[in-house]
């Protein structure tokens, strides 16, 4: 989601004031619960919806937002920067292959969960990995966000062919013998998901500020999603991870997101390079 010059320049400057009142109001109102979001991010959010809904100032926003719940569900979006690509950094992917994958292979089923999983290019990815590996068939594999438009995308599995150069690109460098076009029908202005690789998907709305997860995972990812979260935050949300995470599980973060240093309470590192954590065993 790349945003124009324009509106950059054009942006509303939101005081710390208006933000935790209009973070307030739609907690109230809705239920949707910003405010323990990282304020910068969150400005930055707000600012892109005044500017591309022409809504003027903070007052234009507040009253749209309070007079119309749909205008919130249907922009949210705009608010959660929700950028994702195929086989993003291959390092992690080959890292899956030829370790992790190795370590879960005699389990009977392979459950694994994409929180924040936006439009899907996360899962898809790592359902093309376990196809290949011949684990597919016994996996579980959820994916969760709170945007309801980006997962309706995620379900469809249809993606603009622009960037398939690149992602054709990515995949080679994970898997220089394979064939990218074997997972996908490139059509002239689109790449579709092959079936095989969506019906071993689940996708869900799960909110995770506020909602449980009863299940228990072999792998989690949640990358490039806790930079929006601020420190008590990160840690309500990792303690989340912690307990849907297998006593013998992995934990995979984004080369931006920080943990806070209490974490290391849940979580040790197993792999710097791809930042992937295992249980604190100790914690247990
Ligand atoms: C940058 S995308 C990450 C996509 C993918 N994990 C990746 O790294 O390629 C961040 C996603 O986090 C989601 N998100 C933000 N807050 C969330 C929350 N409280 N619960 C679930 N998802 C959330 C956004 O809707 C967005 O789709």
């Amino acid at each position: 989601m790349n945003e124009s010059s324009q509106e950059t320049s054009n942006r509303v400057e939101i005081t710390d004031e208006e933000l935790i009142s209009l973070t307030t109001a739609v907690k109230t109102r809705y239920g949707i619960d910003f405010t323990s979001y990282e304020k910068k991010s969150l400005k930055r959010g707000f600012a892109r919806l005044i500017a591309r809904n022409d809504l003027g100032s903070m007052v234009g926003l507040w009253s749209k937002i309070l007079k119309d719940k749909e205008f919130l569900i249907k922009y949210i979006d705009d608010l959660l920067v929700n950028l994702t690509e195929l086989f993003r950094n291959p390092e992690i992917w080959l890292k899956i292959k030829d370790d992790i994958l190795e370590k879960l292979r005699s389990k009977p089923i392979i459950n694994i969960w994409h929180a924040g999983c936006s439009t899907g290019e996360e899962i898809y990815t790592m359902a093309i990995v376990l196809k290949e590996q011949g684990l597919l068939l016994k996996t579980r594999a959820l994916a969760t966000d709170l945007s309801t438009t980006a997962l309706e995308t995620a379900k469809q599995g249809i993606y603009s062919k622009i960037l398939w150069k690149k992602y054709s690109a990515s995949y080679l460098t994970y898997y220089p013998k394979g064939n990218p076009e074997y997972h996908f029908t490139v059509n002239e202005n689109d790449i579709v998901v092959s079936n095989n690789l969506k019906n071993h998907v689940t996708f869900l709305r799960h909110n995770l500020v506020q909602d449980s997860m009863n299940k228990k995972f072999h792998i989690i990812f949640c990358r490039n999603v806790m930079i929006y979260f601020d420190e008590t935050l990160k840690m309500k949300v990792l303690k989340l991870f912690y307990d849907s995470l297998e006593d013998d599980g992995f934990f995979i973060i984004g080369y931006y997101d920080m943990l806070p240093e209490a974490s290391k309470d849940l979580f040790v590192l197993y792999d710097a390079t791809t930042r992937i954590y295992r249980k604190n065993k100790l914690n247990t």
